[in-house]
C-alpha cells in the first residue's frame, strides 16, 4: 500500500515511523515532511502542494490512502475534494470538522447533545461581551470562535485581563475573522486528560488516555506552547473517570455526529478535565490527532496502523479492538531557546545516532547529513517502559544525548507528585 501523509510535524513523523511498522506499507510521500521523515524507513518528503496538486499527486501515483495531519486542511475541505474525486482519504468532512473550526459551533453542539462541559456564552458584539464580564466569577476562559494556531484560547484572571483578551480578538483582530465571535466559558480546574478516538462516522474506538503539560516551565507554570511533553496512560484517568467520559461525553458526541449526517471517517480528539468533586468535563474537540500526544501514544499501540486506516476508510470499525502494550510512555519535547517568545533557528543537532528509543522530529530540517533546527519546538524522544518513572528517567537519559546550541526541555515530564 502507498500512503501520502500531509503535515510536516512530529505528528505527522510518529505516524509515518507507525505506518512502516506495517508489512502491507510499501511506500509513504510526506508533504513537506521534515528533517526527520526525510531519510525515515519507507519515507519520501515531497514538496507542499495546494489541495489540487495534492489530488492530483495521489492520483498520479496511485495512492491508496491519504492521511490528513494538521486542522487546516480538514477544515478547509481537503478531504471533501480527494473523496468527491475517488481518492481515499483519513479525516473528517468540511462540515464535520466545524467541531475544531468553531468553537461557537462546538459548544452549541455539545449542548444541544447533552455532552458534559462548562457553562458558556457565545458573543458576536464586543459591547454586550464586556458587559457579561460583571456578571462572570474568575477566572474566565475566552475562546476566539475559528483557528488561531493554537493561540486563540485565553484564560483570564479578573476583569482587566478579560477585557484586553475581548479587544485583542473582537476589536484589534489579532487572529483576523477567526475572533468576529468569542466563547466566555467557566474556568475549569482540575487534570487536564487527552483522548484520541477513531471514528468511521458509526464506530468510534478511544485509545489509551494521555497528558500534555502545554506551559514551558517546570511544574506547570510559564506561557502555554503547542506542548512540551506527555505521559501515557493518564494515571488520573481511573475506570470511574473513563466510566464518566464514555457515558457523558464519548456516547453523546457520537449519537451527535450520526444525527448531523456528516461524513466523519477520520480522529476525533477530546481535550478533557478532570475535577476533584464533578468527574470529567469537556474542554474542546480537534478532528485530528494530538501533537505531542500521537508520539507518546503510537509507541504503545500494538495494532497496525494502516489497517486501522483502512478500517476507518470502508467504514468498518466495528468489533475492532485497538491493544495497547501494558507499559507507560513518556515524551519529552526539546524545543528553541527563548521559545514560545523568540528564538533562534539553525543550530545542528548531535546525538541522534545514539538514541535507543523513538526519535519524532518536530522542526528541523537535513543540511547535508545533519540535522539542523528550524522551529521552536525541534523534536522529541518517546521512550517505553513497565512503569511511568522508569519510562520518564528513560526518556531523560536518552534527551542528554541530544544536543543543539540552546536546546530548552522541561525536566519534570513523568515526575510530577500530584
Ligand atoms: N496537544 C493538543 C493538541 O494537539 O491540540
Amino acid at each position: 500500500m502507498k500512503f501520502l501523509i500531509i503535515g510536516s510535524g512530529g505528528r505527522e513523523h510518529a505516524i509515518a515511523w507507525k505506518l512502516s511498522e506495517s508489512p502491507q506499507v510499501t511506500e509513504i510521500f510526506i508533504s513537506p515532511g521534515n528533517g526527520g521523515t526525510e531519510n525515515a524507513e519507507k519515507c519520501t518528503n515531497i514538496p507542499g502542494m495546494n489541495h489540487a496538486e495534492l489530488l492530483s499527486f495521489s492520483k498520479e501515483k496511485g495512492i491508496d490512502l491519504t492521511v490528513v495531519g494538521p486542522e487546516l486542511p480538514l477544515v478547509e475541505g481537503l478531504t471533501d475534494l480527494f473523496r468527491r474525486n475517488g481518492q481515499n482519504v483519513i479525516g473528517p468532512s468540511k462540515a464535520g470538522s466545524i467541531l475544531e473550526g468553531s468553537k461557537v459551533f462546538s459548544k452549541n453542539f455539545m449542548l444541544d447533545n447533552g455532552v458534559k462541559t462548562g457553562y458558556y456564552i457565545n458573543f458576536d458584539d464586543y459591547e454586550e461581551a464586556v458587559d457579561f464580564l460583571d456578571e462572570c466569577a474568575w477566572p474566565v476562559v475566552i475562546k476566539a470562535d475559528g483557528l488561531a494556531a493554537g493561540k486563540g484560547v485565553i484564560i483570564c484572571k479578573d476583569v482587566k485581563e478579560a477585557e484586553k483578551a475581548l479587544e485583542d480578538i473582537m476589536v484589534k483582530k489579532v487572529f483576523g475573522s477567526a475572533g468576529d465571535w468569542v466563547v466566555i466559558e467557566e474556568y475549569i480546574e482540575g487534570k487536564e486528560v487527552s483522548i484520541i478516538a477513531f471514528i468511521d462516522g458509526r464506530t468510534i474506538l478511544p485509545m489509551l488516555s494521555a497528558k500534555d503539560h502545554k506551559q514551558i516551565g517546570d511544574g506547570d507554570t510559564g506561557p502555554n506552547t503547542g506542548g512540551m511533553g506527555v505521559i501515557a496512560p493518564n494515571p488520573w484517568y481511573t475506570s470511574e473517570i473513563e466510566a464518566d467520559f464514555t457515558e457523558n461525553i464519548l456516547k453523546p458526541t457520537l449519537k451527535g455526529i450520526k444525527k448531523a449526517d456528516w461524513d466523519f471517517r477520520g480522529i476525533i480528539f477530546f481535550g478533557l478535565m478532570i475535577t476533584e468533586v464533578s468527574g470529567i468535563f469537556l474542554l474542546e474537540y480537534n478532528v485530528r490527532m494530538g501533537d505531542p500526544e500521537t508520539q507518546a501514544l503510537l509507541p504503545l499501540m500494538e495494532n497496525d496502523l494502516a489497517e486501522i486506516f483502512q478500517k476507518i476508510n470502508s467504514r468498518e470499525l466495528k468489533g475492532y479492538s485497538l491493544k495497547f502494550k501494558n507499559k507507560s510512555s513518556c515524551t519529552v519535547v526539546a524545543a528553541s531557546g527563548g521559545y514560545p517568545g523568540d528564538y533562534k533557528k539553525g543550530f545542528e543537532i548531535s546525538g541522534v545516532e545514539n538514541l535507543t528509543q523513538p526519535l519524532f522530529v518536530s522542526g528541523a530540517v537535513k543540511r547535508e547529513e545533519s540535522l539542523v533546527t528550524n522551529s521552536g519546538r525541534v523534536l522529541s524522544v518517546t521512550a517505553i517502559a513497565d512503569t511511568l518513572p522508569e519510562a520518564s528517567d528513560l526518556a531523560y537519559r536518552e534527551m542528554s544525548k541530544i544536543n543543539f546550541k540552546d536546546i530548552y526541555f522541561r525536566t519534570d515530564i513523568g515526575k510530577i507528585e500530584e
